[in-house]
């Protein structure tokens, strides 16, 4: 920063951690993912500062790779030295120069078997969040030795992210940022916008120019410029894939793509949406094949013609490695496969950019359905689950529903017990 620039704050929002009352004489079991570090580490300094009052201190902490896990000097310098404090770090994948730990977070949480007289503090990426308290569950904690952040329900705070997710462009989101360069892209992004939010800026839908106010997305454009979304427009919140785009800036080469609900306007955007690309699935059944290489090569052979461009993780607005899964498929590693295209979201846009032909979603999604069938280990509680649904037990249930007036039905589905 330089004297002179402008810093805008926002917050705090929320509720914080209780240090000072149910905390308070506990062992404390810190759990966080890449920048999720952040929120709990004021937490775990003033913990470390009134350390008498407070138990064994565990954090446990991962990131994509070592250059992303932050603060790393103050963790190793002063966290692992600190009285009762062990320090457990791991990273996604093997890199150079690291003999530490090599898994994700929730994963390494359950081998560590932490004991269950602890409390809880999370913080990181929703799906990190979601297998976390997974696996806390099965570790057999209860719901009350868990305090946990809420990413999904972040916003941006000038109501265009729907997430705590700054950055949208797709080419930038698929560079991988340190923690320090994305909370900079993060400050200038709330700084531009909030400047947009007063300027009109020209977009070309289709070809055709519209003016319409800077702070909108892509959809919302489209919508303010008339449009009426009947394809290409689902969920509206990075969810569903339905609303996979293309576009240009006036004067640049770079052709990009993204989500248009997560995307916001830019003067000079040439837009195309892109609400259907011919996918490619094969048919199969699933109890007929096995989790073998040879599935690969007789369903999906093309992906042993894939020339290696990385033209489909540049274009994948869900920032997944899809030519590292596609790699993971040719040699039949399923399991890896399934978790590196886990967050696949079915855009197509990967598709639409490999000279190969490859239909890369539904490489994942067969591997995903290979793992959960004949590789991951069984949910007994699914089966006896869908064994009930067929018995008839939520018949009765299922009836009482469907008569309830739709205000009641919204009154119950704003207060499901994951909203609480
Ligand atoms: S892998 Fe392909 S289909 Fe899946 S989210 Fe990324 S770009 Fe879209
Ligand atoms: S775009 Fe196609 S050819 Fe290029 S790396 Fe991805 S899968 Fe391979
Ligand atoms: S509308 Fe669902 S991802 Fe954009």
């Amino acid at each position: 920063m330089s004297v002179g620039d402008e810093i805008l704050v926002r917050g705090p929002y929320g509720n914080h951690f209780p240090v000072e009352t149910v905390l308070k004489g506990q062992d404390l079991l810190f759990i966080a993912g890449g920048i999720g570090l952040a929120p709990l580490r004021s937490v775990i300094n003033y913990v470390l500062d009134n350390r008498d009052n407070y138990g064994t201190v565990d954090i446990v902490y991962g990131s994509r790779s070592k250059d992303d896990l932050v603060q790393l000097k103050e963790i190793q310098e002063v966290w692992a030295k600190a009285k009762d404090v062990n320090v457990h770090l791991t990273i996604d994948r093997e890199q150079e120069g690291w003999d530490g730990h090599v898994g994700f977070v929730p994963n390494y949480v359950k081998e560590l078997n932490m004991s269950v007289d602890k409390t809880a503090l999370i913080c990181g990426p929703p799906i990190m969040i979601k297998f976390v308290l997974q696996g806390l569950q099965e570790l057999g904690y209860e719901k009350t030795q868990v305090y946990t952040t809420l990413e999904l329900r972040m916003k941006c705070g000038i109501g265009k992210c729907g997430r705590a997710t700054s950055e949208t462009n797709t080419s930038a989101k698929t560079a991988r940022f340190s923690a320090a360069t994305r909370l900079t892209n993060y400050r200038t992004n709330i700084k531009r916008r909030l400047k947009k939010m007063q300027e009109m800026v020209n977009i070309y839908v289709y070809g055709k120019k519209y003016s319409v106010p800077g702070d909108l997305t892509i959809m919302t454009a489209m919508e303010y410029a008339g449009y009426q979304l009947k394809r290409g427009c689902g969920c509206r919140h990075g969810f569903c894939g339905a609303c996979a785009t293309i576009y240009r800036i006036k004067g640049k080469n770079e052709l990009k793509t993204c989500l248009a609900c997560q995307t916001q306007v830019e003067d000079g955007m040439y837009i195309a949406s892109l609400p259907f690309y011919p996918i490619d699935k094969r048919t199969y059944d699933i109890e007929e094949i096995s989790a073998e290489q040879r599935v690969m090569m007789d369903l999906y052979p093309e992906i042993y013609s894939c020339v290696g461009c990385n033209a489909c993780t540049k274009g994948c607005p869900q920032s997944l490695n899809v030519m590292q899964y596609i790699a993971y498929a040719q040699r039949g590693d399923f399991k890896k496969c399934a978790e590196e295209s886990f967050d696949c979201i079915g855009c197509g846009i990967c598709a639409s950019r490999c000279p190969a032909g490859i239909s890369h979603p539904m490489v994942g999604e067969l591997a995903r359905r290979l793992n959960g069938k004949y590789i991951a280990p069984k949910s007994e509680h699914v089966k006896n689950r869908v064994a009930e649904i067929k018995e008839g037990k939520f018949d009765d249930l299922i009836e009482q529903v469907m008569q309830k007036p739709i205000e009641e039905m919204q009154e119950l589905y704003n207060n499901r017990e994951i909203e609480k």
